[in-house]
C-alpha cells in the first residue's frame, strides 16, 4: 500500500495557527491521500477540530510522541454513511503493515537510519494499537457479548504478549544494523501477527460493530481514534 503522503511542520506555530492550517491542508486532500503533522503541543484539540468540521473524511494514528514533538498519520478516506470498529482498525493494520515493510526495504539498501526510524514509527504504532484494543475495544466486546474471561479477547491479550516481544526484537536488530536478525523477528512476527489480525477482523471487530447501535458505534470509534 503506497499512501501519497504530504508532511506539514507546524511546531514554529502556537496551537491556534496550527490548527487553522492544518485544516486548511486537510480540505485540498483528495480521497487516497494523508498529511503526516509535526506539532509541538498534543495534537488533541487539531483532530477534534478535523472531526468537527469533516466528521467522516479522516483517519488518523500516531507516529511517534516524545516530549516537545508529536507526530501525527492523518488519512483521507473515502466518505461512507458511517465509521466503523472495522473499518478503523483494519486501516490501521495496512498502516502498520506498510510501516514494517518499508522498514524492511531500507534495510536491504542499507539506509540505516531510515529502516530504524520505521521500525521504530512501526513500534510506537503497533504499541499504541494493542493500547486501544485492551483498553477500549476489548471491554466494549466483553460488555456486548458478556464474553469475558473464556472469551475470544484473552486469547488476543495473550497474543499481544508475543507480538510485543517480536517487534521489540526488530527495531533491536535495525538498531544494530542486522538486517538478518530484522528479518528472523519479521518472520516470527508475521506468525502471530498475521492470523490475530485475521481473527480480529473476521469476528471480533464485525461482531463489535453488530453488537452496537449507530450513536455507540460512531462514539466507540471515535474514542479509539482519540486513545
Ligand atoms: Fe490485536
Ligand atoms: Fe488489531
Amino acid at each position: 500500500m503506497t499512501v501519497k503522503t504530504e508532511t506539514l511542520d507546524a511546531r514554529a506555530i502556537n496551537l491556534d495557527e496550527a490548527r487553522t492550517l492544518v485544516l486548511r491542508r486537510l480540505e485540498r486532500l483528495k480521497p487516497g491521500q494523508a498529511l503526516d503533522i509535526l506539532t509541538a503541543n498534543e495534537p488533541a484539540p487539531i483532530l477534534r477540530a478535523a472531526l468537527a468540521e469533516f466528521p467522516l473524511a479522516f483517519d488518523f494514528s500516531p507516529l511517534r510522541a516524545s516530549p516537545g514533538q508529536w507526530r501525527y498519520h492523518i488519512f483521507r478516506r473515502d466518505t461512507r454513511p458511517q465509521r466503523t470498529v472495522t473499518d478503523y482498525l483494519a486501516w490501521d493494520h495496512d498502516r502498520l503493515d506498510a510501516l514494517l515493510e518499508s522498514s524492511l526495504d531500507h534495510a536491504r539498501r542499507q539506509d540505516w537510519a531510515g529502516a530504524q526510524a520505521l521500525a521504530e514509527d512501526f513500534e510506537h504504532g503497533l504499541n499504541r494499537h494493542i493500547e486501544i484494543e485492551e483498553g477500549i475495544l476489548f471491554p466494549a466486546f466483553e460488555r456486548a457479548t458478556g464474553l469475558f474471561a473464556d472469551g475470544p479477547t484473552q486469547v488476543m491479550r495473550h497474543e499481544h504478549v508475543d507480538i510485543r516481544q517480536f517487534v521489540t526484537g526488530l527495531v533491536d536488530a535495525a538498531r544494530r544494523r542486522d538486517y538478518d536478525g530484522m528479518e528472523r523477528h519479521r518472520a516470527d512476527l508475521l506468525g502471530v501477527l498475521v492470523p490475530h489480525n485475521m481473527k480480529e477482523e473476521s469476528v471480533l471487530y464485525p461482531t463489535t460493530d453488530r453488537f452496537h447501535h449507530e450513536a455507540e458505534l460512531e462514539s466507540l470509534v471515535l474514542r479509539l481514534m482519540l486513545g
